[in-house]
């Protein structure tokens, strides 16, 4: 649990007498299930539902996070939610020590429609970036929808994006965009129910280092993010040679414009193994239902991630053509030490294991 004092300051300091501002108990959660079962599915695409909330906030290896929560004082009705969860960057430093930066997300912002426009969005995000600065975490971010990015604007907050956007379309012949297969002889591909340590450490050692940020890949923390999430089905696969893994692939299947799509959450191969991720993907198009397209989303800083994206036969689609372009706002927290500025996109190896909706 919070320290109740913690709460009390940063209620203090955002000074609404129109709002009561708090952090939600276990006991909340089914009333904030209720209330966004009971919103329109095109503004909540997924219910936030108890046992997702406990997954954020009370099972996250990272550390607890909290659920924001906004009523209204005199009938305590509930009026919005906003659930900030920590996550983990690996940072190197200029000495090329590596350093570990604790963030919090914050996801999952919805405001009843009869108490919007009133500033319940934005006392909401005020007070949850206060409590995140008073636990001792530098640095926040979110990867918002379209509905809530002019906030986040008027808020002043940093902008990153739009991220990097690739499509592979599953017709015949497609892949051979990517040029013809050549080195994937030998590979094989495992599919796995969870992550062993395999990886830990691959990508600090593999990355060039203009990249000074990523998200950290800890077996717990990619068994959290993807095998025990309770909403969604991830699909893990390792690529192996001669059964060393060599590189991984995450997806999920989801429906984007009503087309089914395979999209990539996260993949890693060793820089030499440049058709490791089209081998995976082949693998994992060939089983479930058939997909119209697969997705790419994000950082494609590292020479080899690009190589593998090309050679796995996706092309990037311009900014302009983007349906939902993905940006990252966010910011460091307060004025002291444990400040961290949000990192350059060049800098920063982010995939959508980075955050929340993939
Ligand atoms: C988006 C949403 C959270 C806004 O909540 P809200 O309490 O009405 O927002 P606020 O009153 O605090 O607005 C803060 C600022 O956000 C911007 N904003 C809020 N709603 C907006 C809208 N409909 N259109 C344009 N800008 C908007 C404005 O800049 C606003 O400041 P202003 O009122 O001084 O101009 C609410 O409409 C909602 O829950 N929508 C459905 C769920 C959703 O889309 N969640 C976002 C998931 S990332």
């Amino acid at each position: 649990m919070l320290d109740p004092s913690i709460v009390a300051d940063a209620v203090k300091a955002i000074g609404r007498d129109d709002l009561e501002l708090g952090i939600a108990g276990p006991e909340e959660y089914g009333a904030i299930e209720e209330m966004s079962r009971a919103a329109s599915p095109g503004e909540v695409f997924s219910p936030l539902t108890a046992t997702l909330i406990a997954w954020f906030v009370d099972r996250n290896p990272c550390g607890p996070g909290f659920v924001v929560l906004a009523r209204d004082p005199s009938s305590r009705l509930l009026a919005g939610h906003f659930v900030f969860y920590r996550w983990r960057l690996v940072r190197r430093l200029a000495s090329g020590e590596l350093s570990e930066v604790p963030v919090f997300l914050y996801v999952r912002l919805y405001v009843r429609p009869e108490y919007r426009r009133r500033g319940v969005f934005s006392a909401m995000t005020a007070f949850g970036l206060d409590v995140a600065r008073r636990l001792g975490v530098g640095l926040a971010y979110t990867a918002p929808n379209p509905r809530s990015s002019p906030g986040f604007v008027k808020f002043g907050m940093e902008r990153r994006g739009p991220l990097p956007f690739r499509v592979r379309a599953s017709i015949p012949g497609w892949g051979l965009m990517g040029g013809l297969p050549r080195q994937s002889r030998g590979l094989d591909v495992e599919v796995r129910s969870e992550f062993d340590a395999s990886f830990q450490g691959a990508i600090a050692r593999d990355l060039p280092p203009a990249i000074r940020w990523w998200g950290d890949r800890t077996p717990a923390l990619l068994n959290w993010r993807y095998v025990e999430r309770p909403d969604a089905r991830y699909e893990i696969r390792y690529v192996r040679e001669g059964g060393h893994p060599s590189g991984f692939l995450v997806t999920r299947r989801m429906r984007i414009k009503g087309l089914l799509a395979l999209v990539v959450c996260d993949f890693w191969c060793e820089p030499r193994h440049d058709d490791a991720l089209r081998v995976a993907l082949v693998h994992a198009q060939s089983a479930g239902d058939r997909t119209a397209l697969a997705v790419a989303i994000g950082s494609d800083r590292p020479p080899q991630a690009r190589r593998a994206l090309r050679r796995a036969g996706f092309v990037a689609v311009p900014k302009a053509l983007l349906p939902q372009p993905i940006v990252i706002f966010g910011g460091g927290l307060g004025d002291g030490p444990a400040r961290v500025d949000l990192p350059d996109l060049d800098a920063w190896h982010l995939t959508p294991g980075d955050w929340d909706v993939f």
